[in-house]
């Protein structure tokens, strides 16, 4: 009995995300899988070498215990939500922006579903993946976890208005070739989410000039999607980097990374996710991907090549 959960890039949107500008993100193959095995409630993250306890003092202790209360308080029709052992496989480096967290949340509840004969809609499974999420981001908009349950190629948007969906599968795109590439250095989303969360204090006015730069942005990169016009993404890609790099959430590393994969020819270039160190991911024609992908590896970046296809709406639906 197993559940996988995918690792996400963000094309587009994130931090502003937070604060209810939409987003457009995609889910990676690589992610966590995650598999029922005899024994009491613990996890066990193979490639990590950890073993927690549901409640233990360790960030992802607590995280289990939030996501086992936050299944057994969704009951779903008298289906009785146990607890069990788990042994997981993360195969994304976390505190890199891919969201390897909420894809081994999302890896456990489903194979906790699973064994339990649950079946559980998106908003459902999505409240109890968040539990569990917030404990490492404090603040989570929900992308990492929504993506992490859907895959493919979506819009996200915070708080929707009534009736609206969160996840909106973005069908028909062109293909897109991007390259993922790690800084080097680790992130911490919570620090440059709460980072960003001082500006708005700071100074409101310009963070709300900023939220509507983003807002035109992740409009433009999603009529760009629609037409298939990949050079019209790539600029959105730039220009979301610059919006980024002004809220202080960029790095020198990550901003050389960018001009290194423009350079080489690649038609955007932007980090992907929380900042702060993390990955960055660059946006070239399927012809000069490979030539992005070695002008980052030369400057010894571990980099990889990624296909992002058209979303799977029969993950996303709703009850
Ligand atoms: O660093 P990651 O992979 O968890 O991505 C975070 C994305 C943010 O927009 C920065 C935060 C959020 O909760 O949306």
């Amino acid at each position: 009995m197993s559940g996988h959960g995918s690792g996400k890039v963000i094309l587009l949107g994130e931090h502003a995300v937070v604060h209810g500008v939409p987003a457009i993100a995609a889910g990676l193959e690589a992610g966590a899988v995650a598999r029922v095995v005899d024994g009491e409630a613990e996890l066990r993250i193979a490639p990590w070498g950890v073993l927690v306890r549901a409640g233990d003092a360790s960030p992802l202790g607590a995280a289990f215990a939030a996501l086992l209360e936050a299944r057994r308080r969704d009951a779903i029709d008298g289906v009785r939500a146990n607890e069990h052992a788990l042994e997981a496989h993360v195969t994304l480096p976390g505190s890199a922006g891919l969201g390897s967290s909420a894809a081994l949340g999302v890896a456990v509840l489903r194979a906790l579903d699973e064994i339990d004969g649950i079946s559980r809609d998106f908003d459902r499974s999505q409240a109890i993946a968040l539990a569990w999420e917030r404990v490492f981001h404090g603040n989570p908009s929900g992308i990492d976890t929504a993506l992490a349950l859907s895959g493919g190629l979506a819009r996200y948007l915070r708080n929707p208005p009534p009736g609206e969906p969160a996840l909106r599968p973005i069908t028909g795109a062109r293909t897109l070739s991007l390259v993922v590439a790690h800084s080097g250095a680790p992130g911490s989303t919570k620090e440059t989410v709460a980072g960003v969360a001082l500006r708005k204090t700071a100074d409101p006015q310009a963070f709300e000039r900023t939220l509507a730069a983003f807002r035109e942005v992740v409009a433009m990169g999603e009529a760009a999607l629609a037409r298939g016009d990949l050079g019209a993404l790539g600029a959105c890609f730039d220009r979301c980097q610059s919006l980024l790099a002004g809220w202080g959430v960029s790095t020198p590393t990550l901003d050389a990374m960018c001009a290194c994969a423009k350079e080489a020819g690649a038609l955007g270039a932007k980090l992907t996710g929380g900042g702060g160190g993390g990955c960055m991911i660059a946006l070239a024609e399927a012809s000069d991907r490979a030539r992005v992908r070695e002008a980052l590896a030369s400057r010894g970046h571990e980099a990889f090549e990624t296909t992002i296809g058209p979303a799977r709406p029969e993950n996303t639906e709703r009850a």
